[in-house]
């Protein structure tokens, strides 16, 4: 049976949605892109003629008026994602935007109420949770023989950003908003619900690091570091379970799983040997960085219901967060290197949606 494809439009033609989520699109089951727009009108022309889409648009209410969509994915700047989204979910179009969704809490508190008023589905790329070896970290903290979680860290570095970015004023906010809330948003949605948390943060402008203790309230214990000091991005993933299992995932392509008292093969002994998975060197990057998963994933709640948590109301624990580190280091702002001393202690608390 072939399934029914959601008429979709792309907003915003720049460098990520040209490299990953505009092919990511092309190739889904569950979408056919019908119109795309940008401001450029030099790359809407080459974009809209290499891939052959027959609505090509300058202004996004134009489009948003003349098609008759079903869905549009935004991938732009988090004030035009906000702009796109009201519009969009207004005349009862499902929407997905890249992250950061918007630029911050009360806009997001906004899309959420009126997308719950229009019964409007909505996304956010938070690639992170889609990739291949996501899939694979899910399945192995799921095996009985694994044990529970006990501990969960997460290193999430790279270069940027080091001047503001968007209309942002700040680096440190942009940092919040372009790096933390990848890594932020992944260790809550593998952690779950959190007592507190715990920030540190050091660093001039041109080097942010920041690390967050949290206790999970089943318990688990997460450590994140994320920065902007080092030359390359640099991605790892830990997750350690009760019974002294681990699974690590270092830069989305090796996987090293350890087990206390397993079995090792050919007499070896478990305490020095652990299994290394490599994802195949062959697959598609969309697929590998989750660029097509995430898309997907979204597509199958509007079409068939299937569960999905990075709707806008799932990003709100994240924007609490982010606020709040935020609003502490505005009041610091005099200080030379934004140093979070002592450490900011967040304790959770309950919106009216984290429930749902
Ligand atoms: N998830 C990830 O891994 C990842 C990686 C890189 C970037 N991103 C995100 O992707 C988004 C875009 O980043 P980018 O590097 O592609 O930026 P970019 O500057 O290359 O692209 C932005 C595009 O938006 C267009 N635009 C601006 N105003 C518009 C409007 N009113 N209507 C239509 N189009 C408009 C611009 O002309 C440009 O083509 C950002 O939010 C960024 O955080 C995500």
């Amino acid at each position: 049976m072939t399934t029914k494809k959601l008429k979709v439009g792309m907003i915003g033609l720049g460098e990520q949605s040209t490299d990953n989520l505009l092919p990511a699109l092309l190739l889904s089951s569950y979408a056919r892109v019908i119109a795309i727009c940008d401001i450029d009108p030099g790359r809407l022309q080459k974009i809209g003629m290499e891939k052959g889409i027959p609505g090509l648009y300058i202004d996004f209410r134009e489009m948003l008026d003349k098609e008759a969509l079903d869905a549009v994915v935004v991938c732009s700047f988090p004030e035009i994602h906000y702009e796109v989204a009201r519009y969009a979910i207004a005349k009862g179009i499902h929407v997905f935007v890249e992250k950061p969704p918007v630029s911050n809490i009360s806009q997001l508190n906004d899309l959420i109420d009126l997308s719950v008023e229009k019964g409007v589905r909505t996304g956010v790329g938070m690639n992170f949770s889609y990739t291949d070896c996501h899939e694979i970290i899910s399945n192995v903290i799921r095996e009985d023989e694994f044990g529970d979680m006990s501990f969960i860290s997460i290193e999430h570095i790279s270069s940027k950003p080091t001047s503001p970015l968007w209309d942002l004023d700040s680096v440190m906010e942009s940092f919040l908003l372009a790096q933390l809330i990848h890594p932020l948003d992944y260790i809550l949605s593998l952690g779950g619900k959190y007592n507190a948390l715990n920030v540190y943060c050091s660093g001039g402008l041109s080097s942010i690091f920041m690390q967050i203790m949290i206790e999970f309230e089943n318990a688990v214990i997460g450590c994140l570091k994320c920065g902007t000091f080092y030359p390359r991005f640099k991605h790892t993933i830990e997750v350690v379970s009760k019974n002294g299992n681990t699974i690590t995932v270092r830069d989305l392509s090796l996987i090293e799983v350890t087990q206390k008292n397993g079995n090792a093969p050919f007499g070896l002994k478990s305490k020095n040997c652990a299994t290394i998975f490599t994802p195949s060197p062959l697959k598609a990057g969309y697929s590998k960085a989750g660029y097509g998963r995430e898309l997907d994933t979204f597509f199958q709640n509007i079409l068939f219901g299937h569960p999905y948590r990075h709707s806008f109301v799932h990003m709100l624990p994240v924007y609490e967060i982010l606020a709040k580190i935020g609003s502490l280091l505005r009041e610091k702002e005099g200080d030379t290197h934004n140093i979070i001393d002592p450490p900011l202690n967040i304790h959770h608390y309950a919106t009216s949606y984290l429930s749902q």
